[in-house]
């Protein structure tokens, strides 16, 4: 699946958390008709499944064990595990950040990777995440690497939060990305940093709109 005879076009949106990636992914698969990959919630589901499951997230064989065996649907807009709807219960910060915990294991990613690759189906694939365009689809005609300042994403999540109508601590979220950014970027397999041939985007004074419209720039020049 993943070599460069695919002729499937995949558009591949990395970044740190709370930079945009998923709206961008979105927007971006809902203008072509594309499928969307958004990888981080398959790490989300291994940790909150993990812990339903009772097995600490530092037993790789037995988080190994359960990728295998869980069964995920997405369809709507929602996201069904072994029947059980987990939309919201992996969207929390402590799902964010067990997640985090579970990604940095190779067997786990390992063990995810093909499931990943199923994902690009004709007519194409936007995928989003921080390993996407440097090593699930290397291949990708179109990179793109997402960032903004660490600041600006807590900032930004704490308006998302707060409009939800939770209590939340500027602070503390700043303080749970940056962590979290750490251990993406320093973990020793498949870290967080730009594809060579990516295109670095930085969102930390842009729109959404603005960006949408730079990735479809890009998308047209690549692919057409
Ligand atoms: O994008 P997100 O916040 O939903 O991702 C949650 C965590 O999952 C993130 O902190 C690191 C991990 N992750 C990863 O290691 N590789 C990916 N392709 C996507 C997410």
């Amino acid at each position: 699946m993943n070599n460069t005879s695919n002729p499937v076009p995949v558009v591949t949106i990395d970044g740190p958390g709370g930079a945009g990636k998923g709206t961008v992914a979105a927007a971006i698969a809902a203008a072509q008709g594309w499928h969307l990959l958004d990888s981080g919630a398959l790490y989300r589901i291994i940790a909150v499944s993990g812990e339903a499951a009772a097995i600490a997230l530092d037993d790789t064989k037995a988080l190994v064990a359960l990728c295998e065996r869980l069964q995920i649907v997405f369809a709507a807009d929602r996201v069904r595990v072994d029947g059980q709807d987990l939309t919201d219960a992996i969207r929390t910060e402590e799902a964010g950040s067990s997640a985090s915990k579970v990604a940095a294991m190779a067997p786990v990613r390992e063990a995810i990777l093909a499931l990943q690759q199923g994902f690009r189906r004709a007519p194409g694939l936007v995928a989003d995440g921080r390993d996407m365009g440097t090593v699930v689809f290397p291949d990708a005609p179109v990179k793109i690497f997402l960032d903004a300042s660490a600041q600006a994403r807590a900032e930004r999540r704490y308006n998302q939060l707060k409009n939800k109508g939770l209590g939340v601590n500027l602070r503390a979220l700043l303080e749970q990305i940056q962590e979290r950014d750490a251990r993406d970027r320093e973990r020793a397999v498949a870290p967080l940093k730009p594809a060579q041939d990516a295109l670095i985007i930085d969102s930390t004074q842009m729109t959404i709109k603005e960006v949408v419209a730079m990735v479809m720039t890009q998308l047209a020049s690549k692919v057409g």
